[in-house]
């Protein structure tokens, strides 16, 4: 096995390895991508207190998040079509979870379905929904994730309709792949892929294909989104939401401090800070910029995670030490999935803890616990001195 020392190793690997359509899928912000950019880039402006002479033996990196004990603040966050970027792909990332002891988010445009990876997993795992017109469909997939045996219920809140990525148009993307000459010429290259890919009989949208009625492709993403995505979406739909389920909830796509308040009024357990990885409105603030603001707002009323831009374990420890409880990572994991499958999500997760957990014994922390804004030097008018 190749050495493997930060999760850009495995994203090399991985752009190898898997179809360009579905790498530009992962690997994609909407329009010009500025939004995608800085959620990485914002977290360079942000600098780590090193602290010298302080014993620093017996680091814990261990936490919970919604009441779950956790080996790490990171969870694996939902990521549309896993599943294409190796076969079965949703099984291996939610088995690499459960053995590195941190939660699986399923999405709703998964490959493999829910009743899928429970079968194949023994821990809960918490399934994403996305807020379609659809109520039948609605409650019979909250429906599902209970008979599975989910442990939370995310409903991400920032998808009323899709955000344009010019590739996956370009791309043609679809589950499973159109076959033209120029997707069949780059399939060819990718042999590993595609003799994994012919022994799993999973290649459609498994939560989708058999289970939503009145959908003219659902092979497309864009088409399905269009067609059952609810665009009149308000804080009262949310509310019927949360009577559909009455398991721990958790809001995902918040970016406005107006907008946490609205969600800590739901009922829910926590919320994430997202602005989908930078795959929805283009222009709208980094993730870590807009932390600050929403947590100044929200106090202690709810529990906050954050997810866009999350690439090393430096990254979690300054997204927790502003006040996140957890950090969501999805291009870091599928990279390594996509790189060498279960083994490679385990290696994302293993290179994160031990960056996490070097950087906070540098910066004087033994405890994940004990981390706050004290490690962090962040500059002035980093989260906004904005015109109103
Ligand atoms: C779906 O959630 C996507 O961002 O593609």
């Amino acid at each position: 096995m190749p050495h493997i020392t930060e999760i850009e190793d495995l994203k090399r690997i991985y752009r190898r390895r898997v179809p360009k359509m579905f790498y530009d899928y992962c690997e994609s912000g909407s329009w010009s991508e500025q939004t995608f950019r800085e959620n990485s880039s914002d977290f360079d402006d942000i600098y780590l207190r090193q602290r010298v002479a302080i014993d620093m033996t017996g680091r814990s990196t261990a936490t919970k998040l919604i009441g779950q004990d956790v080996a790490m603040p990171v969870a694996l966050a939902p990521v549309g079509l896993t599943g294409m970027q190796h076969a079965d792909g949703e099984i291996h990332a939610a088995r690499a979870a459960e053995k590195f002891g941190v939660p699986y988010c399923l999405s709703t445009m998964s490959i493999c379905s829910i009743e899928d990876v429970a079968e194949n997993t023994s821990a809960p795992f918490w399934m994403q929904v996305y807020t379609l017109k659809d109520d039948d469909f609605m409650q019979r997939l909250f429906d599902r994730a209970k008979a599975a045996n989910c442990s939370a219920a995310v409903i991400t809140v920032d998808l009323q309709l899709l955000g344009q990525r010019h590739k996956d148009i370009k791309n043609g993307l679809s589950a499973p792949p159109k076959l033209t000459p120029k997707s069949v010429a780059n399939m060819m290259t990718k042999v590993q892929w595609g003799l994994e890919m012919l022994q799993t009989k999973r290649r459609f949208f498994g939560n989708i294909v058999g289970h939503a009625k009145g959908v003219d492709d659902p092979s497309s993403l864009s088409t399905w989104t269009a067609e059952s995505f609810d665009q009149a979406l308000n804080w009262d739909r949310i509310r019927e939401f949360r009577k559909m389920w009455d398991g721990p909830l958790i809001i995902k796509g918040i970016i406005d401090p107006r907008d946490a308040l609205e969600a800590c009024n739901v009922g829910a357990d926590a919320i994430v800070v997202s602005n989908h990885g930078g795959r929805q409105l283009d222009g709208a603030l980094s993730s870590i910029r807009a932390l600050a603001p929403i947590m100044d707002a929200v106090g202690d009323k709810i529990e906050v995670h954050l997810d866009s831009g999350i690439r090393s374990g430096q990254d979690v420890l300054k997204a927790v030490a502003m006040g996140a409880k957890g950090c969501w990572i999805g291009r870091a994991y599928v990279y390594g999935l996509g790189a060498m499958g279960e083994k490679g999500v385990s290696e994302a997760l293993r290179v994160i803890h031990k960056e996490l957990d070097s950087s906070m014994g540098l910066c004087g922390r033994t405890d994940i616990g004990e981390v706050d804004r004290d490690i962090l030097m962040i500059p002035k008018g980093f989260s906004g001195d904005w015109e109103a």
